[in-house]
């Protein structure tokens, strides 16, 4: 018998589409070895309360196809304290806990890491964020959901944007980021993409929208993060400096990271569900599982929380020649 007998799972930071997915690979993949899984809700706060609720195979039937978690999510602040993971380490070792995953972006990653720093209950993480933003893995669960909903979404809205001549800025989600800004900027043939990674200005902006041809409408995505102060500041601060543009506003908020995730989603997180349960079998700890290549990849905390994943730039001169 290897060391680890029960298995929990958590879900943290912002959900994501797949999440679910995820919750029922690590349940079904751990019944398979043989191990007992214990639910956590509510993110670290459930470690914290000790809310915890056993879950077998059937606990996860019929949840794949939904968004959201069915473990729920939160943001803990008591975990950044060191008296916060003392009383989750007391609460694991009463439950009888021995590893955890725990599903969730860089913030979770970094609770995760300090706990092992202190304590040897390991945790092994999934990357679970609409953002795409952590080094180490090309995918994070939710993102491709979370891209097509935005293209479905500025599909509608170039249909009023042509049919009345205007100029839309569309706000999408990605506070430090502009992995959905940029690829869902390509995949709706906007005119401008707007990122915190590249900076613009308004006169580079009115270039790229005109782009040397009458158009009849444009759409300008911009990440929530990007320099300008979002989609709204922008708008202004366009309509001041040049007139004759009639000028909208989107933002689509959280309907982003709702809905039915998208099959890559939910195979992806599958995927990685699997691999997290046996990172831990193999006595891994501190360390994300992710796809790289299209391949599992381990990657320690450390450098999955520290290092900087940058897009690709040479999509930003794509879409200028494409747009
Ligand atoms: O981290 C994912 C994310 O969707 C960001 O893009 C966004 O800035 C943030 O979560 C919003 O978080 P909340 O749901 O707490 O408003």
């Amino acid at each position: 018998m290897g060391k680890i007998k029960r298995i929990g799972v958590l879900t943290s930071g912002g959900d994501a589409p797949g999440m679910n997915a995820a919750i029922r690979a690590v349940v079904r993949t751990s019944v398979y070895k043989e191990l007992e899984v214990t639910g956590i809700l509510n993110g670290f706060q459930g470690l914290i309360d000790a809310s915890f609720k056993p879950l077998y195979a059937q606990s996860v039937s019929d949840i794949m196809q939904r968004g959201g978690t069915i473990l729920k999510t939160a943001r803990c602040e008591e975990f950044r304290l060191p008296e916060g993971r003392q009383k989750a380490y007391n609460n694991l070792k009463q439950a009888g806990i021995d590893g955890i995953v725990i599903i969730g972006g860089d913030g979770s990653f970094t609770g995760a890491r300090l706990f092992n720093e202190e304590y040897e209950i390991p945790f092994v993480g999934i990357p679970g964020t609409i953002d795409n933003d952590i080094f180490g893995t090309d995918y994070t669960i939710g993102y491709d959901t979370a891209l097509n909903t935005v293209v479905e979404a500025v599909d509608k809205i170039r249909d009023t944007a042509s049919a009345h001549n205007r100029m839309f800025f569309v706000e999408v989600m990605g506070a430090e980021a502009g992995f959905i800004a940029l690829y869902s900027g390509i995949a709706s043939g906007a005119e401008a993409i707007l990122i915190p990674e590249i900076k613009n200005d308004l006169q580079n902006l009115k270039e790229l929208v005109e782009g040397g041809r009458k158009k009849s409408s444009s759409i300008i995505i911009v990440a929530e993060g990007d320099e300008g102060g979002g989609a709204f500041a922008l708008a202004e601060a366009f309509k001041k400096e040049f007139k004759g543009y009639d000028v909208r506003v989107s933002v689509l908020g959280h309907l982003q990271r709702g809905g039915s995730p998208s099959a890559i989603d939910r195979v992806n997180a599958s995927r990685l569900g699997q691999a997290a349960v046996e990172a831990l079998i193999d006595d891994q700890k501190s360390v994300m599982v992710g796809l790289l290549n299209d391949e599992i990849t381990l990657v320690p905390f450390r450098k999955a929380v520290k290092q900087h994943k940058d897009v690709d730039r040479s999509l930003i001169e794509l879409s200028k020649i494409l747009s």
